[in-house]
């Protein structure tokens, strides 16, 4: 494969909302909701249009990756804008080729150059070691019901970045996908068998 990387543009939609589907189907969960999350991203102000690369094998595309701005709120009420990243997805038959780890590098590059200050994301901590995330905790930030959790993870865009940026991460509504709007926007792609998998195993909370 011949792989590069440029900017999702509107006429991409539809294939990217099928590759996010077919990457993250019976993942997580029997099914999936990442492409509903990344269809409903895409019409958010929280949405960043200069962060939203795909992978490509000439003309197909392999991967996607996309940010949404996101605020860490601390106890006073004050608040600060953090980069939320995802999904982002390479194409199952692609996998474990570096198209993920090349979308990451080249969109935080992106990121850093652009002047924001860091990324934070809920992912596994063993595959986004690699890129310098570290437990989101490190920089005393929680999810947005305060508790620390092992999936969620930051990353400094430069050094000392993100210095003070502490408390509740709070992330676009997008990401909350109600059942009845997924069940309705699965009308639109061809039936899929869902699974329980072994991949959506993960250790207690
Ligand atoms: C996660 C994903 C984007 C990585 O992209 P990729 O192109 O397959 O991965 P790369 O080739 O860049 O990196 C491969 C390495 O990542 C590891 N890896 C891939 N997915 C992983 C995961 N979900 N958890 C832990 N490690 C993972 C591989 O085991 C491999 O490790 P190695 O280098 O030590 O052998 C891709 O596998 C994917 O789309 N997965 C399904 C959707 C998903 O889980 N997205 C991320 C949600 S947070």
């Amino acid at each position: 494969m011949d792989i590069t990387i440029r900017l999702e543009a509107p006429g991409d939609w539809r294939e990217t909302e099928n590759l996010t589907r077919e990457a993250f189907w019976d993942v997580y969960k029997p099914g999936c909701d990442e492409h509903l999350v990344l269809h409903k991203l895409r019409r958010s102000a929280a949405f960043v249009p200069g962060l939203d690369f795909v992978a490509c094998d000439g003309a197909r595309i392999v991967g996607n990756i996309v940010y949404s701005t996101a605020r860490v709120v601390d106890a006073a009420g004050g608040s600060r804008e953090v980069l939320c990243l995802g999904p982002v997805c390479a194409l199952p038959a692609c996998q474990k080729t570096g198209i993920g780890s090349r979308l990451i590098r080249h969109s935080m590059a992106v990121a850093r150059d652009i002047g924001y200050a860091g990324v934070v994301l809920m992912g596994n901590p063993a595959y986004y070691g690699r890129f310098g995330f570290a437990p989101a905790e490190q920089y005393g930030i929680t999810d947005h019901e305060g508790k620390c959790q092992y999936y969620l993870l930051a990353h400094e865009l430069a050094p000392g970045r993100l210095q003070g940026t502490r408390g509740r991460f709070c992330y676009d509504e997008a990401f909350h996908a109600k059942k009845e709007e997924l069940e309705e926007f699965e009308r639109g792609f061809p039936p899929k068998e869902k699974h329980v998998t072994a991949t959506q195993l993960r250790p207690a909370d």
